[in-house]
């Protein structure tokens, strides 16, 4: 019964992990596959072609897991490449890319930052948004060069990634930025550096709560909500690359499997 297969969730990493997370919450009778692409990653330094036809590859493999919708946990994935994820495949897609409008909207200042991924800053889609959804408003765009690579290899807790953030925020907070959106799905693992890093005027804006009442919402009008309310669902966890970067991010003692993909 397709009701009971299970939702599909990738990123290049744990990044993704920050919208599982309120998606397992809000819908906890939902079975989940979770794919971190971490042979890949990062996604945001390659170019608009190896992303789009590598995240075809990790759908690929979802559809082949039965998924009956897929969360693109990404937003480098997402905004190169849903417009021909939604062209190719019959089922449905939930994207996430940077938050622009509620930002825009709540600014006092008129000058808001995004900190993202070149990837996600170089695409048509970020341009589209920031035109439609900011109209009026100074965006102040910053590449998290490394931010994705430290956090994956290193943890969230060293001193270098405090500098390395804390560059990154310093030409938005010169241009007067008073909200900040967190473009990139690992940006979020940032949020306590953040509170110490940013003037009490700055707020970060971040929507993986709005991503997962989306998901519920599209499994809603295609009927495929799983009916078991009362019983919780299982999630399985993959990887494409070294394990111990998952593991590291979920309950101990979690199993992850190495996954191919593209093969
Ligand atoms: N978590 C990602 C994003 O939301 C991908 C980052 C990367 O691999 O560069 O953009």
């Amino acid at each position: 019964m397709q009701q009971k297969q299970p939702i599909g969730i990738f990123d290049s990493g744990v990044g993704g992990l920050n919208l599982w997370k309120p998606i397992q919450e809000l819908l906890p009778q939902e079975n989940t596959i979770y794919i971190a692409d971490n042979a890949f990653s990062p996604y945001g330094k390659r170019s608009k072609d190896e992303i789009i036809s590598r995240t075809f590859q990790v759908v690929e493999s979802l559809i082949k897991k039965e998924c009956k919708l897929i969360v693109v946990a990404c937003n480098t994935a997402t905004t190169n490449a849903i417009d021909k994820l939604r062209e190719k495949f019959d089922l449905p897609f939930v994207g996430i890319e940077p938050a622009l409008k509620p930002a825009a909207l709540q600014s006092q200042t008129k000058t808001i930052g995004v900190l993202a991924t070149q990837g996600t800053l170089s695409s048509k889609l970020f341009e589209k948004t920031s035109h439609t959804h900011a109209q009026g408003i100074k965006v102040v765009e910053q590449i998290g060069t490394g931010l994705v690579t430290a956090i994956e290899e290193n943890g969230l807790e060293t001193p270098a990634l405090k500098t390395l953030l804390s560059n990154h925020l310093k030409p938005m907070l010169e241009q007067n930025i008073d909200r900040l959106v967190l473009g990139c799905t690992h940006y979020p693992y940032l949020v306590p550096l953040l509170e110490e890093l940013l003037p009490p005027q700055v707020v970060v804006v971040d929507n993986s709560m709005a991503i997962a009442r989306q998901t519920q919402y599209l499994l809603e009008k295609n009927k495929l909500q799983n009916p078991a309310q009362n019983s919780k669902g299982e999630h399985l966890f993959y990887c494409t690359g070294h394990e111990a970067q998952l593991k590291a991010f979920l309950p101990k003692g979690t199993p992850v499997e190495q996954l191919r993909v593209g093969q």
